[in-house]
């Protein structure tokens, strides 16, 4: 297997990680005295200790607890700078950040304080850390097919600071057709397509057939439940499809799948990257901790950590000579 020291000095890049989701403990008491929101009497470790889930919906309560946080362009800014900050320390070159616009602008933040505070941290952080970074932004899948229009609507005036639209949140019954309107305008203003197919979903396998061949997803996040299924299996390494596994939801959620599923991936000559979802929820394991999870689970030589690497940088949303630059 690898060794530490190799991964924490592999050129790192991230395609799966939530913004909202690296909140962390210390920075949500930071906000809750800025804002005077209830939490800033309690610890870190108060915190952390309710940081407990076993599936998708026990953690997005977490989640939206903590979204609720997020004030002002300079809540926002923090949050990203930090995150920027963090991952730049482990030779994260280049990430694609997901953020859900939704959950804000439907408790009154506008749209452009959100976006424009993430913008100025990206900015800076490149200035500060070198690190190049793109947004994509998420539809919430609870949430309606009009809502998430809307939502497209109010991001066109920013759509040069956007490089691709996702959708996370809660799957149950919300397939990615319902959303099949608003990914057609997307990909019709020359926006990149992803999705959430989160392990172990209802109908996922129909999720997964969605996603492919009805709207147009270039990439799979998660995508673990392809596995079982040789058509879809198929037809994802056929079409290179990338599939962003994040280690630490998988062994919260699937326990034994770091050991079964990522060497099962490989075999089966998909394209997988290695990513780290909402670290501030899960234990703080960012992209070093996040490939050591994934090497312990599937014995990782340095050879495959290297591939796994370079398929992050072919995989990612950039022109030619950025990739170039980092390969
Ligand atoms: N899946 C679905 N929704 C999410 C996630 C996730 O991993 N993280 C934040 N919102
Ligand atoms: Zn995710």
């Amino acid at each position: 297997s690898a060794s530490d020291s190799f991964i924490e000095a592999l050129p790192k890049a991230e395609l799966h990680v939530h913004l909202e989701g690296t909140l962390e403990p210390a920075l949500k008491i930071v906000l809750a005295r800025r804002n005077g929101h209830a939490i800033q009497s309690m610890t870190e470790d108060d915190i952390r200790a309710g940081y407990v889930f076993d599936d998708l919906p026990s953690f997005l309560a977490l989640y939206y607890e903590g979204v609720e946080l997020l004030q002002t362009e300079q809540d926002f800014y923090d949050l990203c700078y930090a995150y920027l900050k963090k991952v730049a320390s482990q030779n994260v070159l280049y990430t694609e950040m997901f953020f859900d616009p939704q959950l804000h602008t439907r408790r009154g933040i506008a749209f452009e304080t959100v976006i424009k505070g993430i913008s100025r941290a990206r900015a800076d952080a490149q200035r500060d850390f070198g690190i190049r970074s793109q947004l994509i932004m998420c539809f919430i899948r609870e949430m309606s097919a009009e809502s998430a229009d809307e939502t497209f609507t109010q991001a066109l005036p920013y759509l040069s600071e956007i490089i691709g639209v996702g959708l996370d949140s809660d799957e149950k019954g919300n397939p990615p057709a319902k959303f099949a309107h608003v990914f057609r305008r997307a990909r019709e203003a020359g926006l990149h397509v992803t999705m959430h197919c989160d392990i172990d979903q209802q109908n996922t396998h129909e999720h997964i057939r969605q996603a492919l061949e009805d709207v147009g997803s270039e990439r799979l996040d998660h995508g673990l439940n392809v596995l079982e299924k040789p058509e879809l299996l198929q037809q994802a390494r056929e079409r290179h499809i990338p599939f962003t596994v994040c280690p630490f939801p998988n062994m919260a959620i699937r326990p034994g799948s770091n050991e079964k599923d990522i060497r099962a991936l490989l075999d089966a000559g998909l394209t997988i990257t290695i990513n780290s979802d909402d670290p501030g929820y899960m234990q703080s394991v960012y992209m070093n901790e996040a490939m050591k999870m994934a090497r312990d689970g599937a014995a990782l030589t340095p050879e495959e950590l290297v591939t796994i690497s370079r398929n992050a940088f072919n995989a990612a949303w950039i022109g030619a000579e950025e990739r170039r630059a980092y390969l």
